[in-house]
């Protein structure tokens, strides 16, 4: 039996999203949860200072507006956040419904400024999840019975969290914010810390200012007995608020900055690069290796070096490497791991071939490695493999194949469909390699040892796509299918039947479908090539590095205590 999904409501407020940029924290989020099997409920502010601008906008247009016309302006701040949340997610290869309060019936009642929801349907809610595992939502705005405009009051978002964890029956609500947990007063504000609530009892939650958490959020948690947490944008230890006792001094859920090396600065590593200077909290980058100089610009206090052996020897808490191949990378790793550091790699030949040795040498010394970028992308293939029911894994696992089928059925001739393919970054250095399979092959090998299957490779390759091109006719539905199971692996071109799952995996897609013991099948779907699909697996790998580490710190304080 495949293991029961559950559900997570994610709320995030204005303070975390201070521009259209930082929305990005958001998609890291969800795709963290998304990673470790929860089916997740994204609900958003507006972007810090849009709701102010557009009531202002109402004010200099009509003062004296009517009040649901003023609530569908200001709704615009959750509607286009939200919206570009969405964009964001598919940017990095992320399956997600967009969904609003018309398309799920949300409906409240009351003052148009400051209604009170009342039902949804759950159905249209728990449906996408089912289908896509995100739906994104405009928290603070919903509808009134007879289709009006309504928004929930100022913070309004956290109710409407609230109320769809509720309705949902979610196993959890998590508001993050700005703030690692709720304090007794703003520790901002004040020059001797204030105390943190590990757990606040609804009374202490409601005797804060409300500028953290909405009082009428607050009040509604209490009517239905709902536990919700509030924390930060990574946290591993937020306040939980709830009809228990308070408990307060717990150490505040803050994280060692982590220094980081990255090998490789080309179209994967300079997306990772990117995603991580936007995290100064978190990670500092302390040397960079690049092959061509114009990748990567001087910084200060950073190493930048053609070396990456170099890098890997410089130290840092994480070498992350991008390099690909197996000739450097399997120094690099040797390198970062006897130095100290935990591995991260994109790299699926090294993992196929070295990633037994690796694993044994990084257990040796205490460190991490992570690998999840090195199977398609963004879907969390690798991370859905603890799971002792699998018995075989089938999909579409190169998206520079998928592509250029596509191309091919478009009429596009074929050495055109391969420089597109290369042009947008899905390509490998050797495109040969996706071609004729042996990178799907690679896949599958790192599936395998994940799953604890010895399997032989060596006549695993079928028809190559370009021998089935010169074979066929370019407007059949066909696909290049990888299969596993503890006996054996095969990656070959298949007719695909018109409108199935695989022919609607399109573009640079990947599909994985993992068969459980008792019949049932776990379908995984994303983007398995590309900059930012493959970056934001990088990413989430380091996320998990810090919490880990986080972990380990806060476990020796208390310890100390
Ligand atoms: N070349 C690979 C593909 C890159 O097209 O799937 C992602 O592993």
């Amino acid at each position: 039996m495949p293991k029961p999904k559950r559900t997570i409501v994610l709320k995030f407020g204005g303070s975390v999203l201070l521009d259209e940029r930082r929305l990005r924290i958001a998609v890291h989020e969800i795709y963290r949860w998304r990673r470790e099997g929860w089916r997740v409920v994204a609900v958003v502010s507006a972007l810090a200072g849009r709701t102010e601008e557009l009531s202002n906008q109402c004010d200099e247009l009509c003062p004296n507006s009517s009040d649901h016309v003023r609530a569908c302006l200001l709704g615009l701040g959750e509607r286009e956040s939200s919206t570009l949340l969405g964009i964001h997610l598919d940017r990095a290869g992320i399956p997600a419904r967009m969904l609003t309060p018309g398309t799920v019936e949300l409906r409240a009642y009351g003052p148009a400024l400051d209604a009170q929801p009342e039902s949804v349907n759950c159905t249209r809610i728990n449906d996408a999840l089912d289908k896509d595992g995100v739906v994104v939502f405009p928290g603070f705005v919903a509808l009134t019975e007879s289709g009006e405009s309504v928004t929930l009051g100022r913070g309004g978002s956290d109710l409407s969290a609230v109320f769809l964890a509720n309705q949902l029956q979610a196993d959890c609500c998590r508001l993050i914010k700005d703030v690692d947990g709720l304090y007794e007063s703003d520790p901002a504000s004040s020059d001797i810390a204030p105390a943190r609530y590990q757990y606040a009892s609804y009374e202490d939650a409601l005797e804060t200012d409300g500028s953290i958490i909405q009082h009428k959020a607050l009040q509604f948690a209490q009517t239905h007995a709902i536990e919700f947490e509030l924390g930060r944008f990574n946290g591993t230890r937020p306040t939980t608020i709830g009809p228990a006792e308070s408990v307060l001094n717990e150490i505040p859920d803050t994280t060692k900055k982590l220094s980081v090396g990255l090998c490789g600065c080309g179209t994967v590593g300079g997306g990772v690069l990117e995603l991580i200077e936007q995290l100064p909290d978190l990670f500092e980058v302390t040397g960079i290796a690049r092959r061509n100089p114009e990748r990567c610009c001087e910084r200060d206090n950073v190493l930048i070096t053609d070396s990456a052996t170099e890098v890997a020897r410089f130290g840092a808490d994480v070498i992350i490497e991008t390099i690909g191949g197996c000739k450097v990378s399997l120094d690099v790793a040797t390198s970062a791991i006897t130095n100290g550091a935990d591995f991260i790699t994109a790299n699926k030949a090294l993992i196929a071939e070295y990633g037994t040795d690796l694993h044994i040498l990084s257990s040796h010394h205490h460190k991490e490695i992570r690998a999840s970028a090195s199977v398609g992308g963004a879907v969390p293939v690798l991370e859905s493999l603890n799971d002792d029911s699998i018995v075989s894994v089938k999909g579409i696992l190169n998206g520079t194949g998928n592509a250029i089928l596509g191309s091919l059925q478009a009429g596009i001739d074929f050495n055109e469909a391969v420089l597109d393919a290369q042009a947008k970054g899905f390509a490998e250095a050797d495109p040969s390699r996706d071609l004729d399979g042996r990178d799907a092959l690679d896949k599958l090998s790192v599936i395998a040892q994940k799953l604890g299957w010895s399997i032989n490779t060596d006549d695993s390759l079928g028809q190559s796509l370009t021998d089935w091109v010169q074979q066929n006719k370019p407007t059949y539905p066909a696909r290049q299918i990888a299969k596993l199971n503890p006996n054996g692996a095969s990656v070959g071109v298949e007719l695909v039947a018109a409108s199935s799952d695989y022919e609607k995996t399109q573009n640079e897609w990947n599909i994985v479908e993992l068969m459980h013991a008792d019949g049932s099948i776990t379908t995984l779907r994303g983007k398995g090539a590309g900059r930012w699909p493959t970056s934001e697996a990088v990413l989430a790998d380091l996320l998990e590095v810090s919490r880990i580490r986080s972990d380990q710190t806060h476990a020796s304080e208390v310890c100390h205590v």
